[in-house]
């Protein structure tokens, strides 16, 4: 495979390499002393401030970076994407969540009618049906089975918003581990409870099956014609719903132009709706088109999901970093970061260009995190002390939805403790072991509340943020073929344990002797 080498020959990217050579000793600590330090490197945006003064970043690097950007086409390839051209080529489909949370009423960007006349109808008929569903006073717990984009934006959501309550109780189940279902139906009632299948193919190994074994369970207490009420379905394909047995009334439709990692705005967020009211749902939207205006039509320099994806470039391409990690100090937040894995590294985890051609840099960072203060009791030693730097990202609600004001002082304490230490360090001569070498970067993200509109705001900053990077990576970040694969060989594994096939034989040494102890001690038993 051909290295794509007019990246890193770039003369934008030569200049930050050397830019980064030059500034190898500059410590963050000292950028402050600048008084103007964090005027000059914050941004505020609508009840969302943006610190990023705790990066290890000058006027110069931004600008230096900003033209890397521009070199390599961020702005065109934004004004591609909202023409709605199929700017992830590998599957010919055009790349449109923004046109999801345009207000009811206002023009959307994308001046294509059929795309117009779909989000219009999809978001009457989100309303209509999750109105629908919480007029039914019967109905006391929803549960979405899906899985990947079909679970994790919306179970998120739910998760954060969950002070906001004011439906159905909403479950979440993904994952194909019989356990999992088991553990949340039990206790639930099938005639209180509605099943909402969320799957774009409907294929989906783990959606299908555990949806099958949910419509059983249903059909435990209830007759074929009454579980027709208590299914849903949001799919691209009408018929495989209809087949599994629900009402064509019951289907929303999803839209090859709508990624899974960014569906939440669409049907898929019918679960939102349901729980906490078409209100906040549209809330969450707006919060979104609030940052897609700012996204959209702000200068580089000043353009909020620009820096953070130009921070994160320099962090990965010009200091190594392997990582970045997220820490919401918000227990609302807690399932942001798992959400953020798949945005992130499903999108730019890759090596290939848009062309085909190796990328010849380091892509996207390996994404983890947790809700602080957990994290400092878990894995935060390990960036306050080990040789590898890993840059994060602190998120805070000013205000919580809690009253016990006491804790919120005491987290924020903590967040703000944990951002200074990792910059300032503490010196040690005496034992090295308490010797905290700092200049660690990290940026911090305050909002409001974390309330629909905010949450809406924070989520959009990070969708914009992987586009710019993957723009300059030349990787698209709108596929997934890393995750096919895995799933061609276990379809073959699964045949081969139900006997459907014999091409055991055809394994390597460890697969198949594993094979077979599980077929000796589980399926022969
Ligand atoms: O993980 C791979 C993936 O294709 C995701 O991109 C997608 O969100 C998920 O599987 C679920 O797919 P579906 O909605 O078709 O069931």
């Amino acid at each position: 495979m051909q290295n794509n080498t007019a990246l890193t020959t770039s003369p934008e990217w030569l200049a930050l390499e050397q830019h980064a050579q030059e500034s190898q000793n500059q410590k963050i600590i000292d950028l402050f002393a600048d008084e103007s330090r964090f005027e000059d490197f914050h941004s505020a945006l609508d009840g969302l401030v943006y610190d990023y003064s705790k990066n290890n970043i000058t006027g110069e690097t931004i600008d230096l970076l900003c033209a890397l950007a521009k070199s390599c086409g961020v702005e065109e390839m934004r004004q591609r994407m909202i023409s709605g051209e199929a700017i992830n080529n590998s599957e010919n489909r055009a790349v449109l969540h923004m046109a999801l949370r345009n207000s009811i009423g206002d023009h959307v960007e994308v001046e294509h009618e059929i795309v117009n006349d779909f989000v219009e109808n999809s978001i009457r008929q989100i309303e209509g049906l999750s109105n629908q569903i919480r007029d039914n006073k019967a109905i006391t717990d929803i549960v979405n089975i899906g899985i990947g984009g079909s679970d994790l934006g919306p179970r998120m959501v739910c998760k954060a918003l969950q002070p906001f309550l004011n439906g159905p109780r909403i479950h979440f189940i993904s994952n194909i581990d019989g356990q999992a279902l088991s553990e949340r139906l039990t206790g639930l009632d099938p005639k209180h409870t509605l099943i909402i299948v969320t799957s774009k193919t409907f294929t989906t190994l783990e959606t299908v099956t555990n949806a099958n074994t949910a419509k059983n369970w249903l059909l435990n207490e209830l007759d074929e014609n009454e579980i027709s009420q208590h299914l849903y379905a949001i799919t691209m394909h009408t018929e495989r719903a209809m087949n599994f047995g629900v009402p064509a009334s019951h289907i929303l439709l999803m839209r090859e132009w709508i990624g899974g990692r960014f569906s939440l705005w669409s049907s898929v967020g019918l679960s939102i709706a349901a729980a906490f009211g078409f209100n906040a749902f549209k809330a969450l939207l707006d919060g979104a088109h609030t940052v897609d205006e700012h996204f959209l039509h702000t200068p580089l320099q000043e353009n909020i999901p620009v820096l953070m994806g130009l921070i994160g470039i320099w962090h990965r391409n010009f200091k190594n970093y392997p990582a970045q990690a997220i820490l919401p100090y918000s227990h609302a937040l807690r399932d942001f970061p798992r959400y953020l894995q798949q945005l992130d590294m499903e999108s730019n985890g890759k090596s290939v260009t848009r062309d085909g051609e190796k990328v010849n840099a380091a892509t996207g960072p390996i994404i983890f995190g947790e809700a602080g203060t957990n994290a400092q009791h878990a894995f935060m030693q390990l960036l306050h002390q080990s040789e590898e730097v890993v840059p994060a990202d602190f998120i805070i609600s000013i205000a919580p939805e809690h009253s016990l004001k006491g804790h919120h002082t005491h987290l924020v304490s903590n967040a703000l403790a944990q951002s200074r230490a990792l910059m300032i360090g503490q010196e040690d001569t005496e034992n090295p072991a308490r010797n905290f070498s700092g200049n660690r970067p990290s940026s911090t993200f305050m909002l409001d509340h974390v309330d629909p509109y905010h949450l809406g705001m924070l989520i959009a900053l990070y969708e914009h943020k992987i586009f710019v990077q993957g723009c300059i990576w030349g990787v698209n970040s709108f596929d997934q073929w890393g995750v096919e694969l895995g799933k061609t060989i276990a379809r073959t594994l699964s045949n081969t344990l139900q006997g459907h096939d014999e091409h055991s034989e055809e394994y390597d040494g460890s697969t198949k002797a594993l094979l077979d102890i599980f077929k000796e001690q589980y399926l022969k038993t």
